[in-house]
């Protein structure tokens, strides 16, 4: 008896789940040049159109990855600020730099926007494993934490930069822990960015080798970041810029939830430390290969 209601429970009709679903629509990534390259699909007098969803998908936990210095601290910041400051309340878990350090940082991004900082400083709350060891070493204890946190303040979204540092010395656990933060924020209902390290240049712009295997397969997106520095002849003419430039480059590799641009992106990082994305790397190279 038992048993047959348990199997009605666990088949669901379609229309049946519609009520639950939650809308597609973007959160603006605070990055300019990037709400562009995620979009959906609609219907437009019998055509499926594409259209801009205007940043990261609601509700979706992206996973933004590179090796050091490529700017995804900078991108993780820029959501935070670009949300506080349409009033959205966002709970920054920084994992590498202490706290006081991140404000600096997150101070400096705000300005750079353009947002001043009595705008945002009341909707961004910082927990610190940086600093605190149990929050580090410890998930559940984060976890509580971060739940504590969303449940007081009304929290929307999560940034956690990193993630990687959170298993730093136990990779084989990597998975089982980014599969709990997943389904904690899936729960929690929030937004989710996670920052995470790429600790191999080799297959530089996938996913691969990012956070340890396995990352990329849990979360919903990943936007791998990379950067190249300009060496050869071959890259001198091929990007025409001058030799030991860096070319930064950016790529949307994969987002099971929402439609997104494929193609390889150049971007800069701006002198007042902003990450802007430029243009598909083919324009680039055909607009300065002249
Ligand atoms: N205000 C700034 N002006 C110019 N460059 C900056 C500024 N802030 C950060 N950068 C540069 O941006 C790069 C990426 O920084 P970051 O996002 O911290 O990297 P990641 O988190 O990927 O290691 C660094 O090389 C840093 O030197
Ligand atoms: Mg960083």
């Amino acid at each position: 008896m038992s048993r047959e209601y348990t199997h009605k429970e666990e088949v669901t009709r379609l229309s049946d789940l519609k009520a639950y679903t939650p809308k597609l629509f973007g959160i603006p990534t605070g990055v300019e040049g990037l709400d562009e390259l995620f979009y959906k699909i609609e219907i437009v007098d019998g055509k499926p159109i594409k259209k801009s969803l205007g940043g990261y998908p609601y509700l979706g936990i992206i996973n933004i990855t590179g090796i050091a210095d490529t700017g995804k601290s900078l991108m993780a910041e820029q959501f935070a600020v670009k949300q506080a400051s349409m009033g959205y309340r966002v709970l920054f878990v920084t994992v590498e730099t202490p706290r006081e350090f991140l404000v600096q940082s997150l101070q400096s991004r705000a300005s750079a926007m353009a947002i001043s900082l009595d705008k945002v400083e009341d909707n961004l709350f910082i927990i610190d494993a940086a600093s605190r060891t149990k929050l580090r070493e410890d998930p559940d204890a984060l976890l509580d934490t971060m739940a504590y946190a969303i449940k007081e303040y009304d929290i929307k979204s999560v940034v956690i930069d990193s993630i990687t540092g959170l298993y730093e010395a136990k990779e084989v656990m990597a998975r089982s822990i980014v599969r709990k933060f997943y389904n904690f924020l899936k729960k929690w209902h929030q937004t989710g960015l996670l920052v995470s390290q790429k600790r191999s240049a080799s297959e530089e712009l996938t996913a691969e080798a990012a956070g340890g295997y396995g990352v990329a397969h849990i979360v919903d997106g990943t936007i791998v970041l990379y950067k190249k520095l300009v060496m050869s002849k071959y890259d001198m003419n091929l990007f025409n810029i001058p030799i030991g430039s860096v070319v930064r480059l950016m790529r949307i590799d994969g987002c099971r939830v929402t439609g997104h641009d494929t193609r390889t992106y150049v971007f800069e990082i701006t002198d007042t430390g902003l990450v802007k994305i430029l243009s598909p790397l083919e324009d680039f190279i055909k607009g300065r290969g002249k």
